[in-house]
């Protein structure tokens, strides 16, 4: 097999309100599946603003918190945890920039949507953030450990 080490890293992906009633779930998980990454948790949820705001909560403070926790929780989200090498960095980039103006078209922002406050998806920004919110949004059982007979093709 190819290269050994952060096979296991987990990142919380969630498509917003926005992505779901745009019809963009698919789409979503698509990406990240083709790209060779393991779906290993996955639930449709309608958070509470009080949920949103403990999301985001290394965000209280900031001009934009409010309207941010009001969109979050504005309908329908699709929570996943995503598995397989760097998913963390590399999700991002599946992603593309937090500001779609700034994001390069081929990623998800830069390809479906226009403005921050619409951005379609969230994906933790590092290490300790996706520890937080895998662990805000799923118990562990909830979180499958499987391998895929596709494992040794991609790793
Ligand atoms: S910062 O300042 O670097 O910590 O913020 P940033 O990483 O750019 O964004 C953190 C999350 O806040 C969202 N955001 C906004 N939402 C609505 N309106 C405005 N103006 C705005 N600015 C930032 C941004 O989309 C990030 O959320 P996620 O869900 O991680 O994309």
């Amino acid at each position: 097999t190819g290269v050994a080490g952060t096979g296991n890293e987990r990142s919380f992906i969630a498509i917003k309100p926005d992505g779901v009633q745009r019809g963009l779930i698919a789409e979503v998980i698509s990406r990240f599946e083709k790209k060779g990454y393991k779906l290993v948790a996955m639930k449709m949820i309608w958070a509470t603003e009080e949920m949103a705001a403990n999301h985001y909560d290394d965000l209280k403070g900031r001009p934009f918190f409010p309207a941010l926790v009001k969109y979050f929780a504005s309908g329908p989200i699709v929570a996943m945890v995503w598995e397989g090498p760097d998913v963390i960095k590399t999700g991002r980039k599946i992603l593309g920039a937090t500001n779609p103006q700034a994001a390069d078209v081929g990623t998800l922002r830069g390809d479906f949507c226009l403005t921050t406050g619409r951005n379609i998806i969230h994906g933790s920004d590092g290490p300790e953030s996706a520890a937080h919110e895998i662990g805000m949004w799923f118990t562990e059982k909830e979180c499958s450990a499987y391998s895929r007979s596709i494992d040794s093709w991609i790793v």
